[in-house]
């Protein structure tokens, strides 16, 4: 696909560099954190049956074909499940900034050069912005429920100027990609713990075992 690329502007076909950097942007910003997603959420489905099957009632109401993009508007509880998950365990776990002028934050002055860190996860988990915040609960992102929530307490694919580029493309990937699994197979998590380590996105440290079986009637 890259090969047949041209740059609008100039007319020039992708270097041999560009592909490379577009390729490498793919697997180390887009691979591991979208299947840390899907792992995660899997895992959390595992251990609550009842919302599993909420995922499989709206999934099957589709169809027995392949889901597409136009299908995320009837995965309404899906989309809820994806969005909790990337709460409880952001694939980015932090985000860098460097400050552009001085700034005072909290009281605590920063001048303008230094190398600041987002800690994304601990906002996430932070028992003053979120009620029960270790409590995977997806309703938090019902309709209406995120409407008073501040843009800066749920920060999954970052903000501003730099936000993810890959955001609305790793979001369909994630809900269509857990619909999809969950429509056919039962899913029967065997650990009550989902172990992370950050090598740099945050990933399972080890396999995190499940019994899989098919679904017999996905009504
Ligand atoms: C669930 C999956 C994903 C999560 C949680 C995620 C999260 C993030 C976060 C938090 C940032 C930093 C944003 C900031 O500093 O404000 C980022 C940047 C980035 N992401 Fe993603 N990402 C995901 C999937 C993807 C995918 C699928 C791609 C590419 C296809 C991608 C490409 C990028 C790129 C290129 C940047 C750097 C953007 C820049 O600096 O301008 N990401 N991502």
């Amino acid at each position: 696909m890259f090969f047949e690329l041209t740059d609008p502007v100039t007319g020039r076909a992708f270097s041999d560099e560009k592909i490379r950097d577009e390729l490498l942007a793919f697997l180390f910003a887009g691979h591991d954190t979208t299947a840390t997603t899907l792992a995660y959420s899997l895992w959390q489905l595992g251990r609550n049956r009842e919302m599993q099957e909420r995922v499989a009632r709206e999934a099957a109401a589709i169809g027995d074909r392949l889901l597409r993009a136009s299908d995320i508007g009837d995965l309404p509880y899906t989309v809820q499940i994806v969005h909790e998950s990337l709460r409880m365990c952001p694939p980015a776990a932090t985000a860098a900034r460097m400050a552009m002028r001085d700034v005072e934050v909290d009281g605590y002055r920063i001048p303008a050069g230094t190398n600041t860190i987002v800690g994304t996860y601990a906002l996430h988990h932070d028992p003053s912005l979120w009620d029960e915040p270790e409590k995977f609960d997806p309703d938090r992102f019902a309709p209406g429920q995120s409407v008073d929530r501040s843009r800066w307490q749920y920060l999954p694919f970052g903000g501003g100027p730099r936000t993810c580029i890959g955001d609305h493309f790793a979001m369909l990937e994630a809900i269509l990609g857990l619909a999809s699994v969950v429509r056919k197979l039962e899913v029967e998590s065997l650990h009550d713990d989902f172990p992370v380590k950050t090598p740099f996105t945050l990933v399972a440290a080890g396999p995190v075992p499940a019994r899989v079986g098919t679904r017999a009637v996905a009504a």
